[in-house]
């Protein structure tokens, strides 16, 4: 069913979206998450319908953490909504008497779906390797079922509207859909938005396509990488992966964060970039300091900030952003691009001393899309670099996946579209 075209009237709608913002003390501090959700959310309250919202938040694993409660979101969602009340469930599998006196017009949100470990389907607290573990998953899939019929039995269709966790097949974003008519679910105006924002690069790509990998870890991007190597022209890889590249090559990369185990790792996708002739733009250099403080991202009094090669960097300091000339490259690389897409930051972005990396990045994508370039913005920090250098409106499209957008982008299938299209 097409979302523009079914009924809400008197009915209930349970919509899954990614409210897995980021807080500070109670606080959200990126709320573009909430804002996507909003058109969906309002047309089925325009249509007549009561609204069941449910998300996760976090990785509570099972486990009732208040820290990660939905609660302290409701008030932001119900003024983002421009209702007076969002009323709210403390318990996601039990919240039949809420859900049955839900009006038309009226929200309700459910607590943190991932409170329950059956939302995500994996067996805790029993190791992998133990002889029980197969058994133990067996049950947690049954168990997964009958949250999910739980779920579905709150309302009379299903909106699947969480791309960011659409990668995912949880209780909640796709086992659910078995419990419904293939007329009463739907996908949400963003799902809709983004699905049609990876086509546009995918199924018509302009040249040069030059992608931006940032992040700590080569190994938890290699899967993209990989792939992208076969898409891109130029591929910029940043940020903390940085160092297991030059460690790779037998540099000095003091206490620089490094993955000793995946050099191997770095040097296959150096060497699938020549196989493939695509362009490989690394930092030549990086600002590096022996004085970050990562809880409060500032640099402590007296601590020393200096300008290194990324593969000579002294003991004690730590790379924590691209150098000058690295800014130079970066910028250089994304110049005159037609196909862009940026994923991870440059360096310890949220340290105003160390955010220059990715300020050089995003601004180059910001000139290059004003030259008619299509960019494309994921993940959180990316999406966070833009709002802190005002750029999010010089962009073409900033998702609200991050591994989401990263698996669409390597062309497979989505489990929470899949549900619904049936695919
Ligand atoms: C995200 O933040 O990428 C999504 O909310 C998915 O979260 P997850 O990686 O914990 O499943």
């Amino acid at each position: 069913m097409e979302i523009k075209n079914y009924d809400f009237a008197g009915k209930k709608a349970i919509v899954r979206v990614d409210f897995n913002v980021p807080l500070k003390e109670g606080k959200i501090t990126d709320d573009t998450r909430i804002r996507g959700a909003v058109p969906t959310l309002k047309l089925i309250l325009e249509k007549g319908g009561a609204l069941i919202i449910m998300s996760h938040m976090g990785k509570p694993k099972g486990k009732v953490k208040p820290e990660l409660s939905l609660s302290q979101i409701k008030d932001a969602v119900a003024a983002a909504l421009g209702v007076s009340e969002v009323k709210f469930a403390a318990d996601a599998a039990n919240a039949d008497a809420e859900a049955a006196a839900l009006k038309p017009g009226e929200v309700l949100m459910l607590e943190n779906l991932r409170y329950h470990a059956e939302e995500e389907g994996k067996p805790v607290g029993i190791d992998k390797e133990d002889p029980a573990y197969e058994a133990a998953k067996k049950e947690m899939k049954g168990k997964q079922k009958d949250f999910a019929k739980k779920l579905a039995s709150y309302a009379d269709c299903y909106v699947m509207d969480a791309f960011g966790t659409a990668h995912r097949k949880h209780a909640s974003t796709a086992v659910i859909a078995d419990y419904f008519a293939a007329d009463d679910k739907m996908l949400g105006l963003l799902m809709e938005k983004e699905v049609a924002a990876v086509d546009a690069v995918l199924s018509n790509i302009k040249r040069p396509f030059v992608a931006v990998m940032g992040g700590s870890k080569v190994s938890s991007k290699i899967g993209i990488i990989e792939n992208l190597l076969g898409k891109v022209d130029k591929l910029i890889l940043c940020g903390g992966m940085t160092y297991t590249f030059a460690k790779a090559h037998g540099g000095e990369i003091g206490t620089s964060i490094v993955e000793l185990d995946k050099l191997d790792v770095a040097l296959g996708v150096e060497e699938l970039a020549k196989k493939n002739k695509v362009e490989l733009v690394m930092a030549p250099d990086a600002i590096c300091t022996d004085g970050l403080d990562f809880g409060t991202m500032t640099v402590k009094p007296g601590s020393t900030i200096a300008t290194y090669p990324s593969n000579a960097i002294p003991a004690g300091l730590e790379g924590v952003d691209a150098g000058p000339e690295a800014q130079k490259a970066f910028a250089a690389a994304l110049k005159g691009a037609k196909t862009i897409l940026w994923n991870g930051p440059a360096g310890v972005f949220e340290c105003d001393d160390f955010c220059a990396g990715s300020k050089a990045i995003g601004d180059a994508i910001a000139e290059a899309t004003a030259e008619g370039a299509f960019s494309l913005i994921g993940g959180g920090d990316s999406v966070a670099c833009c709002t802190k250098f005002g750029l999010t409106d010089k962009v073409s499209y900033i998702s609200t996946g991050g591994g989401a957008l990263l698996e669409a982008i390597e062309g497979k299938v989505l489990p929470g579209v899949a549900a619904i299209k049936g695919e």
